[in-house]
């Protein structure tokens, strides 16, 4: 079985952060999102990974490389335009040939990853298995209407009416028979061939998809707060490792992973948190569930349930910072400067929250 990887796309929920970076990229605990995707499928035996890319496809290429560092040999399948999910199997038909494959959406965590689906796929082959996570409110979602074999009758996008709570999630497995329907797929409303589509053509078509429940955690990590619940999830199982430099002033407490090269001086850490590679802290607090990036430099300041990007600075701000997602060389201080006011240059698509 092959694995086709979705990491091309628009990223516009999570603008302006997308707008210079993949969001596939965007840190989890201090790991790519899309490096869970990676490390998942190989734990299923799928090591010949196909990785389709988009406008980001030169930082895809430089984090990934071969693949040989997640023990994948990984082949780079440029998509011309983001024009679906759907449209991205047409992209790599060629290169998937007449294999099944396992297609996971690269913004997409699994917590606990995909072995029993991969291993029920292998054992059962069919059309298509889709997993399905029962949700609160699938009115923004593709849902699965099933008959009582677990087989999927049918497919509705963003369903009105509540036919079903069963979301439909970002790994699917398939067999060479969606070939033949992809080709027959028209744009949808907003302009893209949709996966619900072509699983759909396979069911009008006679195939059997079935579906997997899934009870584990699933969050697709298009937005700010997303993200933020998955570093959550990631961060609370996390071990306590300490290779960087603590000093006598200071107070590490809990769950804490300070990461070799970093300094932590008259601070107090209070897990789980991570602490990236060279970053230092100085009279500062970080609390539960925030992941800070290597090359940081936070002092004076308190910071909770956030994620902080590589070679960022927070500097003497008096107010705690929390539920922030903070991009890559990004700087928050307070100014001496007068008048006394919030000083702001923030990219298209920014947000602030001001008390
Ligand atoms: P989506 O989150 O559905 O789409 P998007 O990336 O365009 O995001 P947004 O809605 O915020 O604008 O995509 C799911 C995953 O699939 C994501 O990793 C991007 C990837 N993708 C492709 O590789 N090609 C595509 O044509 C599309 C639509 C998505």
């Amino acid at each position: 079985m092959k694995g086709l990887v979705l990491a091309g796309g628009k990223g516009s929920r999570l603008r302006p952060l997308t707008a210079t970076g993949a969001k596939q990229l965007v840190p989890v605990a201090n790991k790519p999102v899309l490096f869970y995707a990676l490390e998942q499928l190989v734990a299923a035996g799928v090591t010949d990974i196909g990785i389709i890319t988009g406008d980001t496809a030169e930082q895809v290429e430089a984090a990934i490389g071969d693949g040989s560092a997640f023990g994948a040999e990984v082949t780079y399948l440029p998509q011309p335009a983001p024009l679906g999910l759907a449209h991205a199997i047409i992209t790599a038909e060629r290169w998937l040939g007449n294999s099944r494959f396992c297609m996971f959406l690269g913004d997409n965590f699994l917590r606990g990853g995909i072995v029993p689906y991969a291993r029920h796929f292998r054992e059962r082959p069919c059309a298509s298995q889709i997993l399905l996570r029962r949700v609160e409110d699938p009115t923004s979602l593709g849902v699965a209407v099933l008959d009582g074999d677990g087989r999927v009758q049918r497919l509705v996008e963003k369903p009105r009416e509540p036919v079903s709570d069963l979301a439909v999630i970002g790994v699917y497995f398939f067999g060479p028979e969606i070939h033949r329907i992809t080709p027959t797929l028209v744009p949808s409303a907003r302009g893209e061939l949709e996966i619900t589509d072509a699983i759909q053509g396979l069911i009008d078509a006679g195939h059997e998809v079935r579906a997997q429940t899934i009870t584990d955690d699933w969050i697709d990590t298009g937005k700010k707060d997303d993200m933020l619940e998955a570093n959550r999830l990631v961060l609370g199982s996390l071990q306590r490792r300490i290779e960087g430099d603590v000093d006598a002033e200071s107070t590490i407490v809990g769950a804490v992973v300070i990461e070799a090269g970093a300094t932590v001086i008259g601070s107090t850490v209070r897990g789980p948190a991570v602490i990236g590679a060279r970053t230092t802290l100085r009279d500062a607090y970080v609390g539960p569930f925030t992941a800070i990036g290597p090359d940081c430099e936070l002092s004076g300041c308190e910071i909770e349930h956030s994620i902080v990007l590589e070679k960022s600075i927070v500097r003497d701000v008096e107010r705690r910072i929390a539920d922030s997602l903070i991009g890559r060389e990004v700087i928050v201080e307070r100014s001496p400067l007068r008048p006394q006011a919030v000083r702001l240059m923030l990219g298209d698509h920014s947000r602030v929250d001001i008390v």
